[in-house]
């Protein structure tokens, strides 16, 4: 043969094999050399990352880029252009939290890449690797060839190496994030929201999500083939799913990646990705617990709207302000205080008036008499998704509030997803995701705006938890997922295997306002709770708020004296918090650390089955003794028959002592650990 056509065949041949397999360009191991990620360029120039967990591949090659709207795509045709690699290890301290220091030390990779073709785009790439996870986002230079970002989606995959079981709800349904959890095979996995929770055949668990989730689209995650899944960006009325002017960062997608699910929830991945603290002085952003009239309303035995039964009336608030004073309770939430009520308010939001009150209800004097009382009012501002009505009016409602020494506000938004109703540019009203790129700023703009005025804010039927407490620290809680009010009139209502799902799941992202504690036990129509009493009290360690509801009516407390004790008790910032024990959706056990005090608390619970939890009281101080106030389910407690036998007593307790928790059907446990003074 042609030596010269030999020599073209060769590299032809070499181009075609490096295009099925693709060349490492850069790699970097966590600090312990746990976890190793390896960024690749393959033959077409298009960049992949795998992620290897103690020398074995957890993440196969992946896919890099995105998909522009008005321009061609930024995935292939990239060379190296510079890495550089750097390492960090500090502890910062969190205002408040399940813990009171976080260790943030892992090593990172940066990646700049750029294009051979014609355009010459450059993109970073930087990677955070952690023992316990990884974290990677995408940096858009300030560049005269790429400026207008108009992103159509983004090609980010994850290909699972192992074969795995998830945990998951489904992305992009119409009722947001309140699904019930399913236990499938990866391979079966529809589109889910994150996090999204998976476990090996071989036990490892891991836990795809997103941190820093600013002025970008949600990440919902696609499977395309086997276990291969896709970032798949929620939507946008402008088409675009993400609109960014150049220089600007995606949020992070982070893999929790740990031999066990109680690992999962250590790890501080999240937070750790998140800017520190944006406000400055926040010692006004306070923890509290809360009652209101609230559980009412979904029982339907009262009603936001006007009426004979409206709920919202000054005799009414008043009542609830001194069962909050009697009990210790910082916050009472008054929920449909305002106009707007009475018609469709599920289906429009249009007649909303944030500022004017029933007749029946006197804001003023209602709010004056908790300032007697020593209590606050907790606000509560439902937009049924009319942000653009809502943003009307939205600085006068929270001026009124301020002037009223009301300083958390509780926000809705009711709506199908993509029936936000948002202003566009030009004025008219377009319909958006309740985790778009629209409501991703709508959220950081009432966050903000409260927060010029000393104000804390807990959104229900919001944009995912993505750690931006770190930066936000008065963006108290959210809800997003099926809380306490399914119980009231879900058609199925949670299942007992809920709580340990959530733990897993959704709590992996930040803090729930569950609204646990209905002592009860039946929802709408005597509807059953599937939960134990001991169970409805184990909640307030175990699914982490820093606002905590007492959810059930005084007159149920009034009949539970004993149980109520724990919820007046139980504090709501901690110091500590360890997983003893868990997996995902059969049970857990939590030990938290009071952050104003010496006690320890244990919330332990469990799905249907009944179980015998050990647990070994290692957290406790060695230096001390302690008496531990137990409530536990009866020897005959079951959540279908005897869900109200509980057995409170008190034994002593010190470090190193093994306890074995008896868990009913649908049980819990929950223990103080009172301090003494330590011993000398
Ligand atoms: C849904 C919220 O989750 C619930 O707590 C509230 O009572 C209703 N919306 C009305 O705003
Ligand atoms: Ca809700």
């Amino acid at each position: 043969m042609h030596r010269h056509l030999l020599w073209v065949l060769f590299a032809l041949l070499s181009v075609l094999a490096a295009g099925a397999r693709a060349e490492p360009v850069a790699s970097v191991s966590s600090p312990g050399g746990v976890l190793t990620v390896t960024v690749k360029l393959n033959g077409e120039g298009r960049p992949g990352y795998t992620i290897d967990r103690n020398g074995k591949p957890v993440i196969a090659e992946s896919r890099l880029g995105f998909l522009l709207a008005d321009a061609p795509k930024l995935e292939r045709n990239f060379e190296l252009a510079a890495s550089g690699a750097r390492s960090v290890d500090e502890t910062w301290e969190q205002p408040w939290g399940e813990r009171r220091y976080i260790r943030n030390r892992y090593n990172e990779l940066r990646v700049r890449l750029k294009e051979k073709s014609a355009l010459k785009r450059s993109l970073e790439i930087v990677f955070r690797i952690y023992d316990d996870g990884v974290g990677f986002r995408y940096e858009f230079p300030d560049q005269p060839e790429l400026k207008q970002v108009h992103i159509a989606d983004e090609l980010t995959e994850f290909a699972v190496v192992d074969a795995a079981t998830a945990w998951w709800i489904p992305g992009g349904e119409w009722n947001r994030y309140e699904y019930l959890y399913q236990h499938t095979p990866l391979s079966e996995v529809g589109q889910a929201h994150t996090p999204l929770t998976i476990r090996s055949v071989g036990g490892l668990h891991v836990a795809i999500h997103e941190a820093a989730l600013v002025d970008y689209a949600a990440m919902w995650l696609r499977r395309v083939v086997g276990q291969r899944l896709k970032a798949s960006l929620a939507p946008s009325a402008d088409g675009a799913r993400v609109s960014r002017v150049a220089p600007f960062t995606t949020p992070w997608r982070t893999l929790q990646i740990a031999d066990s699910a109680a690992g999962l929830y250590m790890s501080d991945l999240i937070l750790n990705l998140n800017e520190p603290n944006a406000l400055g002085d926040v010692s006004w952003v306070r923890p509290f617990k809360y009652v209101g009239i609230w559980w009412s309303l979904h029982l339907d035995t009262e009603s936001w709207a006007s009426g004979p039964k409206h709920g919202a009336t000054t005799t009414n608030a008043r009542r609830y302000i001194d069962f909050a004073a009697d009990n210790g309770f910082r916050g009472v939430l008054i929920e449909g205080w305002n106009e707007g009520w009475d018609d469709d308010w599920f289906a429009d939001g249009s007649s909303f008036s944030f500022t004017r009150a029933y007749p029946d209800f006197d804001l003023a004097t209602v709010a004056a008499y908790a300032r007697e009382r020593g209590v606050r009012l907790v606000g509560h501002h439902e937009t049924s998704g009319y942000i653009a009505h809502y943003e009307d009016q939205l600085e006068e409602a929270l001026d009124l509030y301020s002037r009223l020494g009301v300083d958390s506000v509780k926000t809705g938004y009711v709506a199908d997803a993509g029936g936000i109703k948002a202003r566009g540019a030009d004025g008219s009203i377009r319909f958006e995701w309740h985790d778009g790129q629209v409501m991703s700023r709508h959220h950081l703009k009432v966050v903000t705006e409260a927060a010029k005025r000393r104000m804390m804010i807990d959104s229900h039927e919001p944009i995912k938890d993505t750690g931006l407490r770190r930066t936000y620290p008065n963006w108290v809680a959210r809800e997003g997922a099926r809380g306490m009010e399914y119980n009231a009139w879900g058609s199925p209502p949670n299942p007992p295997e809920h709580e340990a799902n959530l733990v897993f799941t959704r709590m992996l992202a930040g803090p729930m306002d569950f609204t646990p504690g209905v002592l009860s036990l039946v929802g709408r129509g005597g509807q059953p709770i599937q939960s134990t009493m001991a169970k409805q009290l184990a909640l307030y360690v175990v699914i982490y708020s820093p606002i905590q509801m007492a959810a059930d009516l005084p007159e149920n407390y009034a009949k539970y004296p004993g149980a109520f004790r724990f919820i007046r008790d139980v504090p709501v910032d901690w110091a500590d918090t360890r997983v003893l024990n868990g997996e995902v959706g059969d049970y857990v056990t939590f030990a938290r650390k009071d952050r104003g005090g010496d006690d320890w608390y244990v919330g332990s619970l469990t799905d249907e089955h009944a179980r015998r939890l050990r647990i070994t009281l290692d957290f406790l101080d060695p230096g001390r003794s302690y008496t531990a106030q137990v409530y536990r389910d009866g020897n005959d407690a079951d959540w279908r028959r005897n869900a109200h036998s509980i057995v409170i007593e008190t034994r002593p307790a010190k470090h190193g002592d093994k306890w074995e928790l008896a868990l009913a059907s649908g049980g819990g446990q929950a223990i103080r650990f009172v301090a003494a003074a330590p011993v000398r």
